[in-house]
C-alpha cells in the first residue's frame, strides 16, 4: 500500500471547531480504510457495535456520547452495496438520536452511481433515491470521491465535498519515468477526469469510444488521439468487471501503444475482474483502497495508493470550517 499526506496536516485541535469535538465513526464496509484515516487524525473510532438480529436484521449501537459532537462516518457504500448502504441509514439515524451537533457520511464509493439518469423510459434514478435516502437518515453533510457523473452532487440539498484523487495518481505516475506519456479516457464521459490527470503531467488525452453489449461485455471500437509508441495512462473510475480495461488495453496496443498503464480510483473488481485483469495486456492497474480488495486479489498487476491522507486532510477542513476545494488549486 502505497499512501501519504498530500499537503501537511494541521488539525489544530477542537477548540478551532464550531461543532464540538471529531468524532469518527467506522462501518463494516471499509475497515482497514476508516483506520488510516484514524492513524492520520490521531483520532480514535468510536466503536459502532454493528451486529445482527437473528433474522439477519442490522442492529447498533453507538458506545459513547456523540451529543453535541462533530461525527465523520466512514462507509463507502461498495458490495454488498444494499447491505452497505442499510447500515449506514441505521448509523446515521442511531447519531441523529444521539443528538449529535453535525454529522457528515464520508462515502468514499458511492454505489448506484451509475444509475444517474433514465436511459430508457419506465428506469429509475437510483443515484438520486440513495442521495434522498442518505439525507433523510440523518446526513447534514456529505464527503465523497471521484463521483462516477459529477451530477450526483446536485441530487444533495446538504452541502457536499467531491474530492478527486487525481493529484496522488499524477504524483505517483510521475516517479515511474514514462516516456511520450498521453492520458487516454475510456470515454467522453471520463474526459473532465483524465483531463485533470493530464493537465497536472502536461499531456495530451486520448479518448475511447466504448459500446456497452451487456453488463459485463464491452465493443472498445476505436481510440483517438496521439497513442503510437507512446506511454498511455487510463484514466478510470471504476473497475468493476474489467471488461472496459481490457477492450480498451486491447484497442490501445493494436494502435501502437508502447505501455499501457490504467488509473482507476474504486477496484470493486466482481467476479472474475482479477483474472480479466491479469490476462489483460497492462502493464499495471494503479487503483485506490476507497473499495477493500480481499487480499487473494492483490499483487501484479495492482498497485494500491491510498486515499486515506486525502480523506483526512478533507475531514480536517470541514471539521475546522476550512475551505476544501483549496486543496485542489
Ligand atoms: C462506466 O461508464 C464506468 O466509467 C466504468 O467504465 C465501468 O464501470 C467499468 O466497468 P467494467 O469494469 O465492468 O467494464
Amino acid at each position: 500500500m502505497i499512501g501519504r499526506l498530500t499537503t501537511a496536516v494541521e488539525f489544530t485541535g477542537e477548540e478551532a471547531s464550531p461543532w464540538g469535538a471529531l468524532k469518527l465513526i467506522g462501518g463494516s464496509a471499509n475497515p482497514a480504510l476508516a483506520q488510516r484515516i484514524s492513524d492520520q487524525l490521531q483520532v480514535p473510532i468510536t466503536d459502532a457495535r454493528l451486529r445482527r438480529f437473528p433474522d439477519g436484521e442490522i442492529n447498533v449501537k453507538i458506545e459513547d456520547s456523540m451529543r453535541g459532537h462533530d461525527v465523520f462516518v466512514i462507509q463507502p457504500t461498495c458490495p454488498p452495496v444494499n447491505e452497505h448502504l442499510m447500515e449506514l441509514f441505521i448509523i446515521l439515524d442511531a447519531l441523529r438520536r444521539a443528538s449529535a451537533g453535525r454529522v457528515t457520511a464520508v462515502v468514499p464509493y458511492y454505489g448506484y452511481a451509475r444509475k444517474e439518469r433514465k436511459t430508457q423510459p419506465r428506469e429509475p434514478i437510483s443515484a438520486k433515491l440513495v442521495a434522498n435516502f442518505i439525507t433523510l437518515a440523518g446526513a447534514d453533510r456529505l464527503l465523497l470521491l471521484d463521483l462516477h457523473a459529477e451530477a450526483i452532487e446536485g441530487f444533495f440539498d446538504v452541502p457536499t465535498d467531491h474530492l478527486s484523487p487525481h493529484r496522488i495518481f499524477s504524483e505517483y505516475l510521475l516517479t515511474l519515468g514514462l516516456r511520450n506519456l498521453t492520458v487516454v479516457a475510456p470515454d467522453a464521459g471520463g474526459g473532465r477526469r483524465a483531463e485533470l490527470v493530464a493537465n497536472q503531467l502536461k499531456a495530451p488525452i486520448a479518448f475511447g469510444y466504448k459500446r456497452r453489449t451487456g453488463d459485463d461485455e464491452v465493443d472498445m471500437i476505436a481510440v483517438s488521439g496521439d497513442v503510437k509508441g507512446r506511454d498511455c495512462v487510463v484514466i478510470e473510475d471504476i473497475i468493476t468487471t474489467g471488461g472496459t480495461i481490457s477492450k480498451l488495453a486491447e484497442s490501445l496496443r493494436r494502435q501502437g501503444a508502447r505501455k499501457v498503464l490504467i488509473a482507476a480510483t474504486h477496484p470493486v473488481l466482481t467476479g472474475n475482474a482479477i483474472e480479466r485483469l491479469k490476462k489483460a495486456d497492462v502493464d499495471e492497474v494503479i487503483v485506490t483502497d476507497s473499495v477493500p480488495i480481499p487480499p487473494e486479489k492483490l499483487g501484479p498487476p495492482l498497485t494500491v495508493l491510498s486515499v486515506a491522507p486525502l480523506l483526512a486532510e478533507a475531514i480536517i477542513r470541514v471539521h475546522e470550517n476550512r475551505s476544501v476545494s483549496e486543496l485542489f488549486r
